[in-house]
């Protein structure tokens, strides 16, 4: 396990960016502790049915908004409200803004302060997400469109919650490049590789047979929107799209999800056939990902790498990651010194670059 001053990436400890932070079907009206850029938060469901995810410490004592089962407050059902939270403690409660709408028993004004700090939350595709940013800016680019899932021939996916790693995510993200582990690790036989990267977007282009996940042809389309967010289209024996998310718990600690989407073969409605098909491919599509997962959890850091002709452009993946945790003034230079298609001595590039979504 190493730190982002280890790796060199930047002045701010944790990125900027979307990321995910929970599986939409696991949160309910009954707050959860979650902890994510080392912070501990809160995360529920407003009787409205609204995600909310909010600081977890009270500021009237401390308290944890959600850690409690035996306050009169959690056993009479008063600890969500509406789409408030009422603190354990002393019954505070707060909105969804994070501000206290109600002290009850206090005499004169709610004071300014009494408030916790309220992160915006969204809901797509099954998944719960967040935008973090040191700098508390808005969001610069939007979530990932994911543009099958309204398609009634795709099988939505069933998330995978992988848990947690104890490796910086920079070492998932040198997967993005790293074309010379897939025959190895994955039993592909790579007939080209490309990368390009192109502002907050690093792409990956590759074909070849693959051991894992079909034996057959196979082509696939990668991209990383953001720091976070990773999505693969793969055309094989089914038409399929990966979803790979992975978050900084702590520095030098990552959480990540696996699913996959997979087209009915004949195009039209899936059928329970096609769900079962599904789901065994999204089976193995995760043993292809646990064997990536099985070397991340045991390595030691890659502070720098031993690069060789033949491997993948890890320095200018790297460079690429580093806007991340760079104030956003600094963005645009870090990603004019990458931007463009780049490949692998020895490897032709993709025939048809297809643009990431
Ligand atoms: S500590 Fe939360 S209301 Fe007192
Ligand atoms: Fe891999």
């Amino acid at each position: 396990m190493a730190t982002t001053a280890e790796y060199g990436l930047g002045s701010q400890t944790y990125p900027r960016g979307w990321f995910m932070i929970g599986i939409s079907e696991n949160v309910g009206a009954t707050p959860q502790a979650v902890r994510y850029f080392g912070r501990d938060m809160v995360l529920y469901r407003g009787r409205s049915g609204r995600l909310v995810l909010l600081d977890a410490y009270c500021p009237h004592m401390g308290t944890h908004l959600a850690k409690n089962t035996t306050s009169w407050v959690v056993r009479d059902g008063k600890h969500v409200e509406g789409d408030s939270i009422r603190c354990p403690y002393h019954a505070w409660r707060f909105g969804p803004d994070g501000k206290a709408d109600e002290i009850p028993y206090i005499k004169g004004k709610i004071p300014e302060a009494a408030c916790v700090r309220s992160w915006p939350v969204q809901e797509r595709y099954g998944c719960v997400w967040t935008w973090h940013d040191p700098e508390n800016g808005a969001p610069d680019y939007d979530l990932p469109a994911i543009t099958d899932w309204d398609d009634p021939s795709w099988v939505h996916w069933t998330i995978d919650d992988l848990g947690t790693l104890p490796c910086h995510p920079q070492e998932i993200i040198d997967n993005i490049c790293d074309v010379s582990h897939l025959s190895p690790i994955h039993g592909s036989t790579v007939e080209y590789f490309e990368n390009e990267f192109d502002g907050h977007t690093a792409i990956q282009r590759q074909g070849g047979g693959h051991r894992t996940l079909s034996g057959a042809e196979f082509s696939t389309d990668t991209w990383y929107t953001g720091p976070g967010i990773l999505q693969s289209k793969m055309k094989g024996s089914y038409n399929s799209r990966i979803l790979i998310c992975h978050t900084p718990v702590e520095d030098g600690v990552t959480h990540a999800w696996h699913g996959l989407m997979v087209q009915s073969v004949s195009g039209k409605a899936a059928t329970d056939a096609d769900i079962a098909a599904a789901r065994g491919f999204q089976a193995a599509s995760l043993a292809a990902f646990a064997q990536d997962f099985e070397v991340w959890q045991t390595k030691r850091a890659a502070l720098s790498i031993l690069q060789v002709q033949g491997d993948g452009p890890f320095n200018k993946a790297r460079i690429w990651y580093k806007q991340f945790y760079n104030p956003r003034a600094q963005a645009k230079a870090i990603q004019d010194r990458v931007r463009g298609v780049h490949t692998v001595a020895g490897l032709p590039g993709a025939p048809q670059p297809a643009a990431a979504e």
